[in-house]
């Protein structure tokens, strides 16, 4: 029997799942991320597009410098000050930083976006692998739109990119168009057309359009590509990139008749998830395949009781395969320090000692209020107390009063830019009331496009979680708090997502 073959995991959440709508992180969460898809054991790990905005350099030269366990790349178009930027940031990760450089190969794209001929591109793209490899031999080159390329025009730029020093050519689905056999018959095409092909890596990147992205990227390893682009949770722009998880759990699961492997570590999936969902406030939909809360919970009386029977019967690969504990209930208000640290750890969140100690003192706080502290709570406290960006603005303290007797009123005291402020105002409720109070303090102009309030776990005790989505001149941030008090939630959901916007502000001050 052949040996199977290795699949690199090239991760691009921190950059292609970074355009996500409302799904920007500032350097510390993504630093965060980083640490998650080592333990995870990625390949490489895209930190960002590091002249897109002075925030994204910082953040990819922080990872760079940071993460040892996988490559660090850094996309850039292809041109010499885009490369330039990109490798000043990758450098600090040495032999293991790896320049991707990209540019459109299709009519459409050529002729409406770029203006340029097939010559002008095929050269255009010579010349920023060859400044590329100047810097490193670790030079991916991406054929953007290659799917809706002419595939002889596609051979072409293939050969001239590898034969120019790429190590690794990627052929994006960038408008997720392609149906999976189509998308095999293009790997297959240029393998038996690009007569260098061998000398690089082949690697696909399919986005979501048509829900097909998982699909195409198995079809193309089935047709010999050796790398896959995805991302946690599968976010992205639009619908989305193809998700990790799924097709990492799907090489695994039918090994029996795709002979390929991975290098992940798939019992730190779920925690990879969880982290992200709780840094960018994007929750999972319950139904998603591998981590949707309802991936593993077998409801219906007919499946619960053969899963019981026998396992096999209605499940095709273990909860505990992607690190899903079935034990959920954690801790009380007799638990200790080291109960609590442990199940912090179990749960994939490696903090300071410093972030420790405040995580504990609020879970000793709930506790209090709380007889059974779940790991949704956990997750919360994790989110609401340590994973914060940087605070203009900070809730003290308020008080509501509502009712069916009087106008509902608010009466909110923060931190604004260090100074205290304090001020009362009424609503259409108490929740309306107490925007309308944060607002006038921080002079905000952001809008309001969604509020969604939930409960954590159950029971009249659980904890109360807010979603606040705020959009300002075209950025879309997500905030979210969580408190006993389902309006105090909702005040530090709100107040969330303007810190988070004043950040998203500073740091993308490049247009590109
Ligand atoms: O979707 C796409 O084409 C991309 C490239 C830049 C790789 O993200
Ligand atoms: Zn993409």
């Amino acid at each position: 029997m052949s040996k199977p073959k290795t699949i690199r995991i090239f991760d691009t959440t921190l950059r292609d799942g970074e355009q996500s709508p409302g799904a920007s992180m500032n350097i510390e969460e993504k630093v965060r991320i980083a640490h998650q898809l080592e333990k995870l054991n990625v390949d490489v790990i895209e930190a960002g597009f590091p002249i897109a905005s002075d925030g994204d350099f910082e953040a990819v030269k922080k990872v760079a410098q940071t993460i040892r366990g996988a490559q660090i790349a850094g996309l850039c178009r292809a041109n010499d000050k885009d490369i330039d930027r990109a490798w000043e940031a990758l450098q600090f990760a040495g032999e293991r930083g790896r320049i991707h450089t990209f540019i459109a190969t299709s009519d459409i794209h050529m002729k409406y976006k770029l203006k340029m001929s097939e010559e002008q591109v095929v050269e255009q793209a010579v010349k920023a692998v060859q400044r590329a490899a100047r810097y490193t031999p670790n030079v991916e080159f991406s054929a953007e739109d290659a799917v809706r390329t002419r595939l002889p025009f596609l051979a072409r730029v293939v050969e001239a990119v590898i034969a120019a020093g790429a190590t690794t050519v990627n052929i994006p689905d960038t408008v997720g168009y392609a149906l999976p056999w189509e998308f095999a018959e293009i790997i297959r095409y240029l393998k038996q057309n690009v007569p260098n092909i061998e000398q690089a890596t082949i690697s696909v990147h399919c986005h979501n359009d048509l829900g097909l992205a998982v699909a195409n990227s198995l079809a193309a390893v089935q047709a010999g590509a050796q790398q896959v682009e995805c991302t946690i949770n599968g976010i992205g722009e639009r619908a989305g990139n193809c998700s990790l998880e799924e097709v990492v759990m799907a090489l695994r699961t039918r090994h029996d008749i795709l002979p390929f492997t991975t290098g992940v570590v798939t019992e730190h999936i779920y925690a990879a998830s969880k982290l992200l969902s709780t840094i960018t406030g994007i929750v999972v939909q319950p139904n998603k395949a591998i981590v949707g809360a309802n991936a593993f919970a077998h409801e219906a009386g007919i499946h619960q009781h053969g899963v019981l029977m026998e396992k096999s019967t209605y499940e095709i690969m273990t909860p505990e395969s992607i690190g899903l504990t079935q034990n959920k209930l954690v801790l009380g208000k007799h638990s200790g320090r080291h109960a609590f640290i442990d199940r912090l750890q179990e749960l994939g969140y490696d903090l300071v000692k410093e972030d420790i100690e405040k995580a504990f003192v609020r879970f000793k706080s709930l506790a209090d209020q709380k007889k059974e502290i779940f790991d949704e709570d956990l997750d919360a406290i994790v989110a609401d107390e340590i994973i914060r960006v940087p605070e203009r603005y900070k809730l003290r303290q308020m008080s509501v009063s509502s009712g069916s007797f009087a106008a509902p009123s608010a009466t909110v005291e923060m931190d604004v830019d260090g100074k205290v402020k304090k001020t009362a105002t009424i609503g259409d409720g108490p929740v309306d009331a107490t925007f309308k109070a944060i607002k006038k303090m921080t002079k905000s102009q952001a809008r309001l496009l969604q509020f969604s309030v939930g409960a954590i776990t159950g029971g009249t005790d659980a904890q109360g979680e807010c979603t606040v989505r705020l959009e300002e001149n075209g950025r879309e941030v997500l905030g979210q708090g969580a408190h006993p008090d389902i309006i105090v939630a909702s005040a530090k959901a709100y107040i969330n997502a303007l810190n988070k916007m004043a950040s998203v502000v500073q740091r993308t001050n490049v247009n590109l």
